[in-house]
């Protein structure tokens, strides 16, 4: 290849390329150096090469060079720890990062110098590191303000709770005067709500830091849809909705936590019936797949927009045509629950017609498979 191709290339490289002699004078000057450091190569070309670091280093930069000629080392990086810099004609100084090679020529000792401006790199690298802590403050409010919220909320709600029972409890003994019976029904409505609201979101936290505990087990699938339904039932014959079980006779065992997949249920048949309207229906059924259990929440209610369909596992949630009463948090537990399971949920929906939640929890083992495998 003719050698003026080759001069060409390095001419238009965007890291700056400077050859020096064995004085360290400057016998070529690329594009990029000229765009780095601001000399046009004609002005640069015969200067030292010292004239382009700051002054502090100028010194202990010619005796590296002159050391570095003795070595057998080919070439050599130079700055990765940040501890080059370099001078632009206008004075202001850079961080760097260089490879060094020397070549014996014909003509003497010859040194090549690639070097680039990590300035942007460097502020990109800062930037982040400031990002990063600011995230890691953000995280640890959010934690202590949920602990603030869990311990110092909590107990104040408590007593209220058991102060309105204890005021209803003397309502059986003897009549309460005026409207205090209404009141205080009304008072512990209320705190069993925030207590609710508050749990909620002690557990999105858990959740979402892997703080969760989960204490899976073998057990029948039955036991806890029976449970979960049971616990619901009261609430969906006030709102005037059936609720249904549908299970086959002999269903496998899952090995899941009980406690986290009634409280899966309770949300999932929670919200169907308080999207279903009165004479609806709620049904809930299981199958065995492959390795795991499929359960169903299916009711007739109102359903969900499909542009909504993506949205509705998002925390704080919620559609702008509900009712308000939760906080839009069920969806984002439940998946939290069977994600830490190893199972899967999703939903199907028809507007008018009704929704399904499904969801998979793992079978349990059968007895002597894990024998065999
Ligand atoms: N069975 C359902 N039928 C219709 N809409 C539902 C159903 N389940 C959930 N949604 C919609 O998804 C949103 C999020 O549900 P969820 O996370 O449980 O929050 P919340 O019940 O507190 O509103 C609800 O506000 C509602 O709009
Ligand atoms: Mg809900």
């Amino acid at each position: 290849m003719d050698d003026s191709v080759l001069r060409r290339t390095l001419a238009i490289a965007v890291d700056a390329i400077i050859c020096v002699d064995s004085e360290q004078r400057i016998i070529f000057f690329n594009d990029g150096a000229s765009t780095v450091f601001g000399y046009a190569a004609a002005e640069a070309t015969g200067k030292p090469l010292s004239m382009l670091l700051p002054e502090r280093f100028r010194q202990a930069h010619g005796q590296h060079m002159t050391r570095f000629a003795g070595t057998s080392d080919a070439a050599r990086r130079m700055g990765e720890r940040g501890e080059i810099a370099g001078l632009r004609k206008d004075g202001t100084e850079f961080p760097a990062e260089a490879s060094i090679a020397h070549i014996r020529t014909e003509q003497g000792l010859v040194y090549a110098v690639v070097l680039r401006d990590v300035t942007e790199r460097r502020r990109f690298e800062t930037e982040n590191s400031e990002l990063v802590r600011d995230l890691r403050g953000a995280v640890a409010a959010r934690d202590d303000m949920l602990s603030i919220v869990s311990h110092d909320l909590r107990n104040p709600v408590n007593a209220v709770k058991m102060l309105a029972a204890a005021i209803l409890r003397t309502g059986d003994a003897a009549p309460l005067p005026g409207e205090v019976g209404q009141h205080a029904d009304v008072m512990l409505q209320a705190a069993r709500q925030m207590d609710a609201l508050i749990q909620d979101l002690l557990d999105v936290s858990k959740l979402e830091s892997g703080r969760m505990s989960m204490n899976p087990r073998p057990i029948p699938i039955t036991e806890i849809l029976d449970e979960a339904t049971e616990m619901l039932r009261p609430g969906a014959e006030q709102a005037g909705v059936a609720i249904r079980l549908a299970v086959p006779a002999r269903l496998p065992a899952a090995d899941v936590d009980p406690d986290r997949i009634v409280q899966v249920l309770s949300n999932l048949i929670g919200n169907a019936i308080k999207y279903t309207p009165r004479g609806g229906h709620v049904t809930i059924s299981a199958e065995p797949t492959d390795d795991f259990l499929q359960v169903t929440v299916a009711d007739t209610g109102v359903g969900i927009p499909e542009q909504e369909l993506p949205r509705v596992f998002d925390r704080f949630w919620q559609s702008k045509r509900t009712n308000r009463s939760g906080a839009g948090l069920g969806l984002t537990i439940a998946r939290g629950m069977v994600r830490a399971h190893g199972g899967r949920i999703w939903i199907e929906s028809v507007p008018g017609t009704g929704t399904q939640v499904h969801f998979t929890v793992p079978r349990a083992a059968r007895p002597g498979r894990a024998a065999r495998t």
